[in-house]
């Protein structure tokens, strides 16, 4: 037990890695268990960040922050992220770390699908609407899944643009064979990848206006890929709005 009377973290960690070890432990719990062992790891990340600031905002009031960005930061904004080398390691599921009214621009590409639906998209578009100056933007870019859909009635081929450029690098390219596959991925991909978090929910624009509409946003527009901010490599296949509060 830890000090405060609840099961110890450190102990339910030694007790999984002990069952994943075990030849006798079925694919399914194996499956459960990794899932939970991953989140132990961003529990402890978000903890450690979380002993700095108790109350769960920083003292800082960066104008302009990126949330999600992993290995891709930008210039002029402050990273938040799950795992390094973000500037603080926050899981944005338990609220944004910044005070009221503080921030100018929030910007994400590729980390909102990350977010299971509706409780943490919905405390994420509220938090973002939260923190945000009056006038102040979040830029928010997804997979388009309403693209990925539009593409089914084709067939897959060896020089498929979609493989070529989201999924070659995948462990489970071999097993892509059909277009059923590839909207399966914007569904679920990175189900039961060790090191990246799964795709939990698929949006297009409409969803996008929808959940900062009821956020409290004044408009929801899309935005003009910007080069210069976005990771080069999202451009293709994605689906970018600005919301303004
Ligand atoms: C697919 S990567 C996208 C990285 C970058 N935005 C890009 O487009 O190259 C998703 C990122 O979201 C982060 N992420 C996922 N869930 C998160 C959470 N609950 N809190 C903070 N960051 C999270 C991951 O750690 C990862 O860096």
């Amino acid at each position: 037990m830890s000090p405060s009377g609840m099961p110890s973290i450190d102990l339910l960690s030694r007790q999984i890695n002990a069952v994943l070890t075990d030849p006798a432990t079925t694919h399914g719990l194996a499956r459960s268990l990794r899932a939970a062992a991953k989140e132990i790891d961003l529990h402890r990340h978000h903890h450690a960040s979380r002993r700095a600031w108790p109350n769960g905002r920083i003292d800082d009031k960066p104008a302009k922050v990126q949330i999600g960005g992993g290995a891709h930061r930008i210039d002029g904004f402050f990273n938040i992220d799950l795992v390094p080398p973000a500037d603080l390691l926050w899981d944005i599921r338990e609220g944004i770390p910044l005070q009221d009214d503080s921030t100018d621009e929030i910007f994400s590409e590729h980390f909102l699908e990350h977010i299971d639906y509706p409780r943490s998209a919905k405390h994420y578009a509220r938090e973002a609407h939260r923190v945000l100056v009056r006038g102040g933007r979040i830029i928010t870019g997804v997979p388009d899944a309403a693209f990925a859909l539009s593409q089914y009635p084709d067939p897959v081929d060896d020089s498929d643009e979609t493989i070529a450029r989201w999924y070659t690098k995948r462990d489970c390219r071999a097993d892509i064979n059909t277009r059923l596959d590839l909207v399966n991925l914007v569904f679920r991909d990175q189900d039961d990848d060790p090191a990246y978090t799964p795709h939990l929910w698929a949006y297009d624009h409409e969803k996008l206006i929808q959940l900062f509409t009821e956020a409290g946003f004044t408009s929801v527009e899309p935005w003009t890929f910007d080069p210069t901010m976005a990771n080069p490599k999202r451009r293709w296949g994605s689906v970018y709005v600005v919301a303004t509060k």
